[in-house]
């Protein structure tokens, strides 16, 4: 796949991003009005363990817009497993998988409610933004599911998009750590995942993250539309190893509190 096609993938997926997260948008403007050039660093996506939207199905979608695979990480605590892809001049994509069969039977039986009916399989990179592919559950059954898993709630309300698009810190010119980003995002008025502490990570780890909490937006639900956590903008720093290479994995331990910006506060 060529340059150009894989920008258009990602202009789509930012325009579907920024409709159920606009801060996100509002905030990238501001950094380039302060005259900065905003690269993305990564974009992540989440989904189920389950028939064609499994990470194992949806992989050859991401192959096929010219990655490779990289690296693999495991969150117990939160059930979800994820992998990372790389391609040169491109953002890198997260994808993480929740492990359904972890969940409780009650939780398992709702997310199956919205996955069973799943029979075709995806292959184009636009179906990794396609929304949510199954009818809406009755609000019950999200605030039910989000007591015990907020990523299941959040992924059986809103289905497959970006969940975050994350800005490149080393890309900045004025800002030389993720703190004073998250400085700048805060004197405008939007809130920060302090979950874990401002700032995940540190030079030791050669990957520093921070992020906003969630956009808070209404969403069609089988009984109306309720307002929820969507999507929200993270910023990382690389640094170095002692290689001297870029560091390009993620860090588990970071990766967990950052899932975390999409709780409702
Ligand atoms: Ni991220």
């Amino acid at each position: 796949m060529d340059d150009s096609t894989r920008a258009r993938f990602f202009d789509a997926l930012w325009n579907d991003f920024v409709d159920i997260a606009p801060h996100a948008a509002d905030i990238r403007r501001a950094l380039e009005e302060a005259g900065e050039t905003v690269a993305n660093d990564h974009v992540a996506f989440r989904t189920f363990d389950r028939g064609p939207i499994a990470l194992s199905a949806l992989e050859p979608i991401i192959l096929q817009l010219g990655y490779k695979p990289f690296d693999e990480y495991h969150f117990p605590e939160k059930h979800l497993r994820a992998r990372a892809y790389l391609c040169a001049n491109s953002p890198r994509i997260f994808m993480s998988e929740l492990i359904v069969g972890e969940l409780s039977e009650g939780a398992r039986q709702i997310v199956q409610s919205c996955t069973s009916a799943l029979r075709t399989p995806l292959t184009k990179p636009s179906d990794l933004h396609l929304g949510r592919p199954w009818p809406a559950l009755p609000f019950s059954a999200y605030e039910r599911l989000a007591e015990e898993s907020e990523y299941a709630a959040w992924l059986c309300a809103l289905g497959l998009r970006a969940n975050h698009f994350t800005v490149s810190v080393n890309a900045l010119r004025r800002f030389a750590t993720v703190s004073e980003v998250l400085d700048f995002v805060e004197q405008r008025g939007y809130r920060i995942n302090a979950a874990g502490g401002r700032v995940k990570g540190s030079p030791g780890v050669y990957l520093e993250q921070g992020s906003t909490m969630a956009d808070q937006r209404p969403v069609a639900f089988s009984d109306g539309s309720h307002v929820v956590p969507t999507c929200y903008y993270e910023f990382a720093l690389r640094h170095p190893t002692a290689a001297g290479i870029l560091y390009e994995g993620f860090v588990s331990q970071s990766a967990d509190k950052i899932f975390e910006s999409t709780h409702k506060l």
